[in-house]
């Protein structure tokens, strides 16, 4: 338990007392009251008494102390309920009440409004802005509905003349998602006539204070409340109430639910109306009776939106149809005076009702889905007038009196009598408590035939005049032998009661005297229908809607309607069946004095209030009882997770035995008692600790509950992944066997396409296979080179090789490459080209062969040459596989200088039709040239020349690189030694030769035409040539 109140505070629950007596009651509730404790609980009931003074224990801290802590956790408070009542319906879905009750200044009002806040306070954390607006409508609606439907009376300056049942809606979260108001009997005699000290309703006095002149001006009113008959009797009151300040909350409050201005304005001119109304006067010419002051009645018209002749036709005139024939029959002053009155009534009652209905269309909870939102709880909260005994008690009171009694009943029912009841029922040992049932008061009120608003519905139809007091006759006739009833005639020497006039109800609260002045009227509740159909006409749209009935034609003959007092029993019969359905919680208001003091507490008031709530009793059945019961089954399911016997299943015999068990386990036996279907908790402490044990376990069952799902989960998402690569696995080999599949459909019989296959086109491979379809397209193209070489000769395969060499690297730079013409390599042994000198080369070059150990000739030309004196000499050009030797051909082709072919780093040509040639070698001792052919002459010989040189070194680089291959070839190990650094050197090389392809592309074009061998030629700048270097 957390915080408690000490005890020089008295007791906080009367279930603590030492002994049930109505003084040690009464004492510890006068301690309370002047400790400021204003607050007492008998067990789930709280007990209020008003404490006439602010108090400081409403606000937000205060709140903060009661928001979901248990009941007995925390001084007795209203919150403490309100919070009970929330988490019934939060925890257990379940629909609750809160019963407001005591007499008329008792702090029930106030006591709705603290609930109401305290629940507004402690939901919707999240803020939505739907809810927030729910929220606020339910509070604004309350200060319009007290302005109208609150009046002062000598018991209660701000007292309710009409019952309020408000239902609010949550949702599945225990968010206020809307609400309803159920109004109760409006007491509208008040706005004709008040008793002195008395005022009518709030919201004339708010208009007339509180309006502004331009208002005022535009209703035709005056501010001065005496001015106006209806409310005159109470203009001088001090009222605690600031009418003027109020009447802006009130406008402000109506703006912010919803009301539309024409619909304030309505409210307004209603109002005024009815003011202006209470001032018609009426005088008689002779018989017939006349408007005093005319003017009077155009102002209602103008207000009421409708015409002046017709408001005064419906003053002064009564529509009545006999058969087919409509005749106006003229009122008598006192009929027409009594049909104002009616009218003034009638439309302050349809007033309150529609703004009831209003304010229900905006909080109504809309769109609400059960089964997208899930079960819609109500907490309901009731707050009706208390009992009520005045110095002249009428109709109005004996309605409300007798909804106390009816309310009375439904505590009884469930507090006392239905508890006793299913003690027994349930074997639990018992001492019945007796306690005054009322029902017998109750009976005597509603009875069908027999009851008293029975017997009035029947006077009331009497054909032909029925007067109050032969209503009275009927009652003494019928109710003679009651014992609840008396009159004087019942009981002559009773001299408190009038003749033919007043009669006695023995109340559950008292006795109370009621004069039958009126009761006829009353419950007649007669409004001439002339008025009906006039607001139904009315070009005021709000007006119109008020007043639906209105549309009948006079001919038309309807049901006769239901008496008031028919009528307020039902909606009282209704009501207690609702409340009865919920889930109650009772708060019962004390008045402390009547003169609203907040030091006075008068025993004799006080133990008259404590008496008829029947709160004794209340805690003699409270102490003997057990604060909570439940079906085994449901107990179970609630708590099975506290004991591992029942947790998650128990294996007991029956759900008895594993609640027992439970029980034991907790150690709560001797607080317990075991019914026949329920088990039977004592104090409400083992409850409370029950619920924490729960909320402990409910943590680890929330843990392991999430282990599971987030397990389930995962394996869910393992196997859907699993699923999925499968699938995916699947998917990607049918693609790859699908590509294949396509890729051999197209290349079908491809050996025998006269391209070999070289129109076929690729069909898309996926993805993954996007580098294979790359490797076999290399495949294919070497398979389809092969294919194409096979035809040719191999005698011309090295020639093929060299021109692809020189097609590779001079294609697109050079002109004429030669490639159409044989390449005979060896220029200087063919005939053609030298048919005076290769007889003397060959032999040179065969002793060349022997010495140097060359394979093959790769080219031989005759070339020319400048020398250093710009001189032309004729040389010639010998190159093998190993060398490459300048020869002079006019000295029987002496060689004149030699350079190994690892020596040469690069050859340069030029981009013209030239046939300079420039042989780079390591030392940088360049050979330049100009090839000379002789037969043909001119002929191009450059692209011979770079391609023979280009291949040599290619294919070299090849044996290289193909290692293993090339030895079976038969290359020699001196070679293989070099191969090392020749991989190097033609790697870095090559790399190098297309760089610097690239770097002579662009200035390789603005060449000075060349006719080689002239010897006046300038020396060429190395600038314009072609790079081949390797
Ligand atoms: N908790 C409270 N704190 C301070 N003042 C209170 C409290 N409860 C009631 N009062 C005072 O008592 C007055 C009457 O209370 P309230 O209007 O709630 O009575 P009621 O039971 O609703 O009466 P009625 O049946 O006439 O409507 C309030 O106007 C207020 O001044
Ligand atoms: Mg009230």
């Amino acid at each position: 338990m957390a915080e408690q109140e000490s005890l020089e505070f008295g007791k906080a629950d009367f279930v603590l007392m030492d002994t049930v007596s109505m003084p040690e009651f009464m004492a510890n509730l006068k301690l309370r009251f002047e400790k400021g404790r204003i607050y007492t609980f008998i067990g789930e009931v709280v007990v209020s008494v008003n404490p006439y003074k602010s108090m400081n224990i409403y606000g937000r801290d205060t709140i903060e102390q009661y928001k979901g802590r248990e009941l007995y956790e925390r001084p007795p408070h209203l919150f403490a309920i309100a919070d009970a009542a929330y988490k019934a319906m939060k925890r257990r879905s379940k629909d609750t009440c809160i019963v407001i009750s005591g007499e008329s200044g008792a702090g029930k009002t106030e006591a709705s409004k603290y609930i109401m806040q305290y629940i507004a306070a402690i939901t919707n954390p999240s803020q939505r802005a739907e809810v927030e607006r729910v929220k606020n409508m339910l509070l604004k609606s309350n200060c319009v509905l007290e302005a109208f439907g609150n009046a002062k009376t000598n018991r209660n300056d701000n007292s309710s003349r009409f019952g309020k049942y408000m239902d609010i809606n949550f949702d599945f979260k225990g968010d206020p998602i809307g609400g309803h108001i159920n109004n109760y009997l409006l007491e509208k005699s008040r706005v004709i006539v008040q008793q002195p000290g008395e005022r009518s309703f709030h919201s004339f006095y708010q208009l007339l204070q509180g309006g502004s002149e331009q208002i005022l001006r535009s209703l035709h009113l005056q501010k001065s409340l005496s001015s106006y008959n209806y409310i005159h009797v109470g203009a001088q009151l001090k009222s605690s109430i600031n009418d003027a300040a109020e009447f802006k909350v009130v406008a402000d409050a109506m703006k912010v639910i919803g009301f539309k201005p024409e619909e304030i304005q309505t409210v307004y001119k209603i109002l005024a109306a009815i003011l202006h109304l209470g001032n018609l006067k009426f005088v008689v010419d002779g018989d017939t009776p006349l408007i005093e002051n005319g003017k009077v009645v155009s102002v209602v018209a103008e207000l009421l939106s409708t015409k002046t002749d017709m408001v005064e036709k419906a003053l002064l005139y009564r529509t009545v149809a006999t058969g087919r024939d409509v005749i106006d029959k003229q009122h008598t002053e006192q009929e027409a005076s009594y049909g104002r009155d009616a009218f003034a009534k009638a439309i302050y009652e349809r007033l309150f009702c529609w703004i009831v209905t209003r304010i229900n269309d905006v909080i109504e909870v809309k769109n609400y889905d059960t089964t997208i939102h899930g079960k819609n709880t109500v907490i309901g909260v009731l707050d009706i007038y208390g009992f009520e005994i005045f110095d002249n008690n009428s109709f109005e009171q004996f309605c409300i009196n007798y909804c106390n009694e009816k309310l009375q009943q439904l505590f009884i029912q469930l507090v006392l009598k239905q508890e006793q009841e299913e003690y027994q029922r349930e074997g639990i040992p018992w001492k019945h408590i007796d306690y005054f049932n009322n029902q017998i008061i109750v009976d005597l009120v509603e009875q069908q035939h027999k009851g008293i608003i029975a017997i009035l519905d029947d006077a009331c139809m009497n054909v032909g005049r029925v007067t109050d007091e032969m209503f009275l006759e009927a009652l003494n006739s019928k109710l003679c032998k009651h014992g609840h009833f008396s009159s004087r005639k019942l009981c002559a020497s009773d001299k408190i009661l009038e003749f033919d006039r007043d009669f006695r109800i023995r109340h559950y609260a008292g006795d109370v005297v009621y004069s039958v002045i009126g009761f006829i009227d009353k419950n007649k509740d007669t409004l001439f229908q002339d008025f009906k159909r006039l607001m139904y006409n009315s070009s005021n749209p709000v007006l119109k809607n008020m007043w639906p009935e209105g549309k009948l034609s006079i001919t038309e003959v309807t049901k006769r309607p239901l008496t008031a007092a028919t009528l307020f029993k039902n909606s009282m019969i209704a009501l207690v069946d609702n409340l009865a359905s919920k889930e109650p919680y009772y708060v019962r208001c004390i008045k402390p004095n009547d003169k609203k003091s907040p030091q006075l507490f008068d025993d004799e008031r006080c133990r008259h209030q404590v008496e008829y709530l029947g709160l004794l009793e209340n805690v003699r059945v409270r102490r003997a009882g057990f604060a909570y019961r439940q079906t085994y089954e449901k107990f179970l399911h609630r708590y099975k997770m506290i004991s591992e016997f029942t947790w998650p299943n128990h294996e007991l015999r029956s759900d008895k035995e594993a609640v027992k068990k439970l029980i034991e386990h907790c150690e709560f036996q001797d607080d317990v008692a075991y019914g026949k279907t329920k088990i039977f908790v004592r104090t409400p402490r083992t409850l409370f600790t029950l619920e924490e044990l729960r909320a402990q376990m409910l943590i680890r069952i929330v843990l392991f509950l999430q282990k599971v799902w987030r397990g389930t989960l995962a394996r869910m998402r393992y196997k859907r992944t699993k699923a999925a690569l499968a699938i995916i696995r699947y998917y990607r080999r049918y693609k790859v066997k699908a590509y294949i599949h396509e890729v051999a459909r197209r290349f079908h019989g491809v050996k025998s396409m006269r391209d070999y296959g070289r129109h076929v086109k690729w069909p898309a491979p996926p993805k993954v296979l996007r580098r294979f379809e790359e490797a076999l397209q290399a495949i294919f193209n070497r398979w389809r080179a092969s294919q194409l070489i096979k035809s040719i000769p191999a005698t011309d395969l090295p020639q093929v090789r060299a021109k692809v060499a020189a097609m590779e690297m001079l294609k697109g730079q050079r002109a004429d490459l030669g490639l159409q013409r044989a390449w005979e390599g060896n220029y200087l042994a063919s005939k053609p080209d030298t048919p005076q000198t290769s007889g003397t080369f060959v032999p040179v070059a065969n002793e060349l062969k022997r010495k140097d150990k060359y394979m093959n000739v790769l080219f031989s030309c005759h070339v020319r040459k400048v020398n250093r004196f710009s001189k032309v000499e004729d040389r010639a050009i010998f190159v093998t596989d190993r060398h490459l030797y300048k020869m002079n051909p006019t000295k029987q082709y002496k060689v004149m200088k030699t350079i190994p072919l690892y020596n040469l780093t690069g050859l340069s040509v030029s981009n013209g039709k030239d046939q300079l040639a420039v042989f780079h070698t390591k030392d940088n001792k360049d050979l330049i040239v100009c090839l000379f052919s002789k037969q043909p002459t001119h002929e191009s010989r450059i692209g011979e020349l770079v391609g023979v040189l280009v291949n040599h070194f290619k294919r070299r680089y090849r044996r290289s690189y193909l290692g293993p291959h090339i030895w079976k070839a038969g290359i020699q190990p001196l070679e293989l030694n070099l191969l090392p650094i020749l991989l190097f050197f033609f790697s870095y090389t090559y790399k190098f030769l297309n760089v610097t392809l690239k770097k002579y592309k662009v200035p390789m074009y603005p060449l000075p035409p060349l006719t080689p061998l002239l010897p006046h030629q300038q020396p060429l700048s190395s600038s314009w040539d072609i790079n081949c270097i390797w």
